[in-house]
């Protein structure tokens, strides 16, 4: 299983004083000497955290996979074209949210999507979508032409009790299967967290993981090399028994 780690809230610290630092692309070269095996960044549309330079620079320097997070619009599906990531993840985005809320909505939401899909794919982008775990939304997703989704778990990290928890973990896992079925790569992400993470990670289907808010927030404690070893390590013991440590 790949750990996909999204560094948007190095910048998020970095944009509170709209600095030089901390440098997200610092910080991503430091998770992916610690273990992560991609990095994950969020251009939003008010430009919150990431900038467009992070998103250039990052292109340069990574050596492993480079992720870009981006809405299925005109304009960032040009920066994508130019930037070239490894995969552009389709997100929903509402210039309100504090986070991304919700899946993006490939069944309701017109032609915008599969539009946004077909340009990137004709350009070589690899595409995954960022789905509620909802059949219907897998089916769709693999219908205009998508090659990965990546199932939200928000609603199961932020599940009041453990029915509930349990209830979600379940929507996942089916989400995950149906996915893997018909063709689709399984992806998870979204509100995981040192506590959270092993009934996700032991999902067989899933192949990769993009964890951000609670690796950065854990870095303030231990530094970010050290968060990022602690959640492979967990990744790594959920996944196949290996010992943490
Ligand atoms: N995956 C996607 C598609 C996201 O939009 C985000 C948040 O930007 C994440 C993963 C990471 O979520 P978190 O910061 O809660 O770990």
């Amino acid at each position: 299983m790949r750990l996909g780690v999204n560094v948007d809230h190095v910048a998020t610290v970095r944009e509170a004083r709209q600095g030089r630092q901390p440098d997200p692309v610092s910080a991503a070269l430091l998770c992916e000497e610690a273990g992560a095996d991609q990095i994950t960044v969020h251009l939003r549309e008010d430009r919150r955290h990431i900038q467009d330079r992070d998103v250039r620079v990052l292109r340069e320097l990574v050596k492993t996979q480079l992720n870009l997070e981006m809405a299925p619009t005109d304009e960032m599906v040009s920066v994508a074209l130019s930037v070239r990531p490894d995969t552009a993840t389709l997100v929903p985005e509402k210039r309100e949210e504090l986070t991304t809320e919700g899946g993006l909505d490939v069944l309701g939401g017109g032609d915008k999507v599969a539009t946004a899909v077909r340009r990137l794919r004709e350009a070589g982008v690899r595409v995954s979508l960022f789905v509620d775990p909802n059949l219907d939304q897998i089916n769709e997703s693999l219908r205009i032409g998508a090659e990965a989704v990546e199932i939200h778990t928000g609603r199961y990290a932020d599940a009041a009790g453990s029915t509930e928890r349990d209830e979600e973990l379940h929507r996942i896992a089916d989400a995950a299967k149906l996915a893997h079925r018909v063709g689709l790569e399984p992806l998870a992400g979204h509100g995981l967290d040192y506590q959270n993470v092993g009934p996700i990670a032991r999902i067989p289907e899933l192949t990769e993981l993009n964890i951000g808010h609670s690796i950065v927030a854990r870095a303030l404690a231990v530094g970010i090399a050290e968060a990022v070893r602690e959640m492979a390590a967990l990744v790594r013991f959920h996944r196949a028994g290996v010992p943490v440590g």
